[in-house]
């Protein structure tokens, strides 16, 4: 809205398909989600009911794999349903042991990924059931899938996937919000999100024009080394995602860990040249996170803690970057915006090729 406003003068792609990210998830949700009924509306994902599927398998790569990474916790907890994850190049290097009851997923904004399209062809040749989630209209490999949906986010210039990546995680949201109502008809919290949903646009928009806020923190975060990026349960592949934006965008060494398996090993890089990112929003492992925040403050690290509007648990930080408050499940949808601007002034610092990173292409074609 910014952009159209003549508000913004974008200096990158990059750039402008951050800002274009509520436009985005108002195009995947609306026409297919009726918010008076609390129901989702979409003819693929009602034929996807009448299937006897028992188990879910998504094979993806790179940001695509974090977002499906994300909405497996949808799948989960929403539809119920076992779900895997598997990243395509390891995909074709396991042992596939194909089952009727799996529905195969796969991810792709841009479906030429050659270790995805390799895996559709393995899937497809023992004759599972495939769903394909895709942004270009017509591709090829969409057309191989059994059926599946678009992702609505236009074309995307930029090499490190934002915009795209959101509208991928919106759709599995769906999958997980239509194939629920096959199961219980009053889930209280499925309808809560269908709910929350059309507050997303104000809340994410509210990120992008605090831009000049996270730009002032990413400056000191642009001289260090490495970053580390941690969260539990849906934030710990939310971290994973907003870490590889910083390296693909930064340069920057950066890890991403489950904030749980800090005492595991990790704790030892901890110190004030290894700052720690924790996402850490209200959720139900909060406060356990915020045990984990505190062994890093005791140990002198720097801690910046991404938290919701309005939390009062303020004591251990170094920097915070405040997001507007959402259910855990729809958290990804406020936390990535405010961490792919964090990566993307750290790299305006840095003065690095913000569209078209180093050593990288848009689609990775070859296996
Ligand atoms: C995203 O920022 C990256 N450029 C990269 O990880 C990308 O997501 C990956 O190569 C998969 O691409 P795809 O979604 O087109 O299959």
């Amino acid at each position: 809205k910014a952009a159209e406003e003549g508000i913004w003068n974008f200096s990158t792609y990059t750039e402008k398909e951050i800002f274009d990210i509520p436009q985005v998830i108002e195009n995947v949700f609306s026409g297919r989600i009726d918010f008076e009924s609390k129901t989702i509306k979409n003819e693929t994902l009602q034929e996807l009911q009448n299937h006897d599927i028992e188990k879910i398998e998504i094979i993806a790569s790179g940001t695509s794999y974090y977002a499906w990474y994300i909405g497996s916790y949808y799948l989960k907890e929403l539809w119920n349903i076992p779900t895997n994850i598997t990243i395509s190049s390891e995909f074709l290097s396991d042992t596939f042991f194909p089952d009727k009851k799996t529905l195969y997923v796969f991810l792709s904004q841009s479906w030429e990924t050659a270790d995805v399209r390799e895996s559709l062809k393995i899937v497809k040749e023992h004759g599972c059931l495939t769903f394909g989630i895709v942004n270009v209209v017509g591709s090829t490999i969409a057309r191989l899938t059994d059926m599946g949906l678009y992702s609505h986010a236009w074309v995307e210039i930029g090499v490190a996937s934002t915009k795209n990546a959101i509208a991928q995680i919106a759709i599995i949201l769906m999958m997980a919000l239509a194939l629920w109502q096959k199961r219980w008809l009053q889930h209280s919290i499925s309808r809560g999100i269908i709910e929350e949903i059309p507050a997303l646009w104000d809340k994410i928009n509210k990120i992008l024009l605090n831009t000049h806020k996270i730009e002032k923190i990413a400056k000191e975060y642009a001289g260090f080394k490495s970053l580390f990026y941690l969260g539990r349960n849906i934030l710990y592949p939310t971290s994973g995602e907003a870490s590889l934006k910083c390296k693909e965008l930064s340069y920057i060494h950066s890890e991403s860990y489950s904030a749980w398996e800090l005492k595991h090993g990790p704790l030892a890089l901890v110190g004030e040249d290894f700052p720690c990112i924790f996402l850490n929003t209200k959720s139900k492992f909060y406060h356990k996170t915020i045990s984990n925040i505190q062994e890093v403050k005791a140990r002198k690290g720097n801690i910046l803690w991404v938290i919701s509007e309005g939390d009062t648990e303020r004591e251990y930080y170094t920097n915070i970057i405040e997001v507007p408050e959402t259910s855990e499940y729809l958290s990804p949808f406020v936390i990535l915006p405010a961490m792919y601007l964090f990566a993307y002034h750290i790299s305006q610092e840095l003065w690095r090729e913000i569209d078209k990173p180093r050593n990288l292409a848009k689609s990775v074609t070859v296996e």
